[in-house]
């Protein structure tokens, strides 16, 4: 068994995306500098999207081109469209990636196309990615269930994730968008992805709104997957899907695999000092399951990530 989990942090994307208050410039390179200093080297760090469509992501190419420790960290941006990989490449950035919905409505909702536009779209992005020197992934959206068509068919999904290998994605990323998975579909659906396509070019993104998340990602872990999306303290949400909660928190699954014996190299004390930042720029409480059990006294605490 591989014991090495790759934790991909989206705090800096998914989470901030869809924050009321504005955090800085500045603001996010702090975090971004907290998290690499508790150990993240795979961090999703913006969107090069419609300001008009997500306003805190204005900021993208000044951000870009001022993240820290670039040589240690890989960086990704999400694209969607030609013209976000123009703007993504001006900045440097070595990875991108698309995201293609399962749905029709959902694809309308996030990216004003249908499902075979958007479909279309994304594999044109990745192409001139690819052809221009660059890793591209490529996120299947509400792959279980979308917010307005309900549950998704197991084989569209395949299909879409088949159609964004063809275009050439390094790799596909399985989002439970909304957080509406359970384990039993997250074991069906990866494994016959990992039987098809392999579990090294397989990632998932989960989203913890019905407490199920760790579930989830322990049925993606028995099915091979060994690398995921996560978000410090749980931040985040897609301002497009409604009742899309926090993602999946980066100390639950942190904690979860090093109990598993699973490594991660993410230091937990660095990233709670990461998630009190986050707590005091969006102005809100965070923390994931085991905040409770991290918090309880320092006898305990020291007991977190042995
Ligand atoms: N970066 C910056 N601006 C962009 C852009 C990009 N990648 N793509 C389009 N635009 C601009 C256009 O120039 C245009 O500007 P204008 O109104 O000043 O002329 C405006 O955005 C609308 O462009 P248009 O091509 O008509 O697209 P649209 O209105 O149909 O929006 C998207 C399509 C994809 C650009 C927009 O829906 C979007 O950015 N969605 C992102 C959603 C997201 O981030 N979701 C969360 C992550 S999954
Ligand atoms: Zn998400």
């Amino acid at each position: 068994m591989n014991n090495a989990v790759i934790i991909n942090e989206v705090g800096p994307r998914d989470g901030l995306q869809n924050q009321r208050i504005p955090v800085s410039c500045d603001d996010k390179l702090r975090l971004i500098q907290a998290l690499v200093d508790a150990g993240l080297r795979s961090i999703e760090a913006t969107s090069f999207v419609s300001p008009k469509a997500v306003p805190q992501m204005a900021d993208a190419d000044e951000l870009f081109v001022r993240l820290p420790a670039p040589d240690r960290v890989a960086y990704s941006a999400l694209v969607p469209n030609v013209r976000g990989l123009e703007r993504a490449r001006a900045c440097g950035v070595h990875e991108i990636a698309v995201v293609l919905s399962a749905t029709e409505t959902m694809n309308q909702r996030n990216i004003n196309m249908g499902l075979i536009q958007a479909t279309e779209v994304c594999a044109q992005t990745m192409d001139v990615a690819i052809k221009a020197g660059l890793r591209g992934k490529a996120y299947v959206a509400v792959a279980f269930e979308c917010p307005f068509e309900g549950l998704v068919p197991l084989d569209r999904v395949l299909s879409l994730v088949r159609s964004m290998f063809a275009a050439g994605a390094a790799e596909v990323v399985i989002a439970d968008t909304i957080g509406a998975a359970a384990p039993r579909a997250v074991s069906t659906l990866l494994q016959q992805a990992v039987a098809e396509f392999g579990a090294a070019r397989l990632s998932v993104h989960l989203h913890d709104t019905r407490g199920f998340a760790l579930a989830n990602a322990w049925a993606a872990i028995e099915a091979g997957i060994r690398k995921f999306d996560t978000s410090l303290g749980g931040l985040g949400g897609c301002p497009f899907a409604p009742g899309a909660a926090g993602n999946l928190a980066t100390e639950d699954l942190v904690q979860m695999a090093a109990q598993c014996g699973l490594s991660t190299g993410i230091d937990m004390a660095a990233l709670r000092q990461a998630i009190a930042l986050a707590q005091t720029l969006t102005q809100r409480p965070l923390g994931g399951r085991i905040t409770a059990w991290l918090g309880i006294g320092d006898t305990y605490r020291a007991r977190a990530v042995q």
